[in-house]
């Protein structure tokens, strides 16, 4: 019988990766031994995604296969286009994206017991495709015809051009090909480990993103750089960053974009977020975003030192998040689909790493309700139906 009980599986270990390792009292993170400060500066999305699937990071032949791949995969079948185009405009985008992932199942091939491969192409595919999803949802929203992808743009490069129809500046593309990198893998987070929990059971590739997607969608998690970034529109201006932290704090709310159950230091991807939101916001020419996420990040220091003494809670990758992607043009409202696009690499590779190694994770609850007894009939049960 099970005795220890720990609601938020805090510090509790389910399982081992190869894949990443958060040392959330040193502010580390890597990806397969790689400090993700040195990829972030130097790597792109394609070689991380080329790290995590296979293990290692690419020669020029692998990764100029991996890119044809992706590329060659990015259209969507048209009936799931057809699909989008007859969902309601006012839909929340990470509903649309999940709804479409798992459509995707439909028109993958299944082997000989009906059942759908989950390999590395299988992986590749739902990477090269969620972000066609996304921008095709961006445009048939706004009552546009969706874009094509290329197969010659970076993931980074050929997503924004769907949504435009424009090829991106430099400076857009390298920004939201760092943030891909940034968010490509983060261990057993919420998502992840649910995308785990259903490859355990032998469900498909194809559920286990649809249930990671599933479990992005919360506040708590990759959520909450959509809330960070209403926070930010709220805030308007630096100079109301801190009377602002005061009024949420007094009313006994969180500040969106600040805190992490792993990290003690600041997290270390909001230093490249913060210097892309930097030079973005050059780049744009007076936009606001940076400078009063820059204050909002400063006023909760400050306010929260005063009320918490020893204070933990610093700005978490999903705080620069907003800004970064406010300025490239990208609503607030698709800034979780857009995490997601990037952290399906991640989830891929730990779909395949489960099914290499599998055992079905299913853990174990103290019951606490009433008492074994026996079934009462409905004629002798006390009028509101519990036991008399
Ligand atoms: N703003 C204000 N206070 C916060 C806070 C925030 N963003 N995050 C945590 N705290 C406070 C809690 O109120 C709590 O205070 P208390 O001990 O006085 O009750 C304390 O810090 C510990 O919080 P707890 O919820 O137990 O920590 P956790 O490990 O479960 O929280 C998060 C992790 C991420 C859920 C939490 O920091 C949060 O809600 N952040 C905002 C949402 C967010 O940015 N999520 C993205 C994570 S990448």
């Amino acid at each position: 019988m099970p005795t220890v009980v720990d609601r938020g599986l805090e510090g509790v270990v389910v399982g081992s990766t190869q894949l990443s390792n958060v040392e959330g009292t040193i502010g580390r993170l890597t990806y397969r031994g790689y400090d993700i400060d040195d990829l972030a500066p130097n790597a792109t999305f394609e070689e991380i995604v080329h790290l995590l699937l296979y293990g290692h990071l690419p020669n020029r032949h692998e990764l100029e296969s991996l890119k044809r791949e992706l590329g060659a995969r990015r259209a969507l079948p048209e009936p799931l286009i057809n699909a989008m185009q007859s969902v309601p405009k006012t839909a929340w985008p990470m509903d649309v994206l999940r709804t479409i992932v798992s459509g995707l199942g439909l028109f993958s091939p299944v082997n000989a017991h009906g059942e759908h491969l989950s390999d590395v192409h299988t992986a590749i595919d739902l990477i090269a495709k969620m972000p066609t999803i996304l921008a095709g949802w961006d445009r048939i929203r706004r009552d546009l015809e969706p874009v094509a992808p290329r197969t010659d743009l970076s993931q980074a490069g050929n997503f924004l051009y769907m949504r435009t129809g424009k090829v991106p500046h430099a400076i857009e593309e390298d920004a939201l090909d760092t943030y891909l990198v940034l968010l490509a893998d983060h261990s057993f987070n919420a998502s992840t480990f649910a995308a785990r929990v259903v490859a355990s059971t032998r469900a498909d590739i194809y559920a286990s993103i649809t249930a990671a997607l599933a479990t992005l969608q919360g506040d708590l998690h990759g959520g909450a750089a959509s809330a960070a970034y209403r926070t930010v529109t709220e805030v308007k201006t630096p100079e109301n960053a801190e009377r602002y932290v005061r009024d949420i704090l007094d009313r006994g709310q969180r500040i969106m974009g600040m805190g992490h159950r792993e990290y003690k230091v600041r997290d270390p991807r909001a230093r490249h977020l913060e210097a892309m939101a930097k030079e973005l916001s050059e780049h744009v020419g007076g936009s606001p975003w940076y400078e009063t996420a820059h204050a909002l990040e400063e006023a909760s220091r400050k306010v929260l030192q005063e009320r918490k003494p020893g204070n933990t809670i610093y700005a978490n990758v999903d705080f620069y998040t907003a800004p970064v992607l406010a300025d490239l043009g990208v609503p607030g409202d698709e800034f979780t689909c857009l995490f997601a696009c990037g952290r399906v690499a991640g989830w891929t590779a730990h779909v395949l790493e489960q099914l290499a190694d599998n055992r079905l994770i299913r853990p174990q609850a103290t019951y606490e309700g009433p008492p074994a007894g026996p079934y009462v009939p409905i004629d002798k049960r006390a009028t509101n139906g519990v036991r008399a």
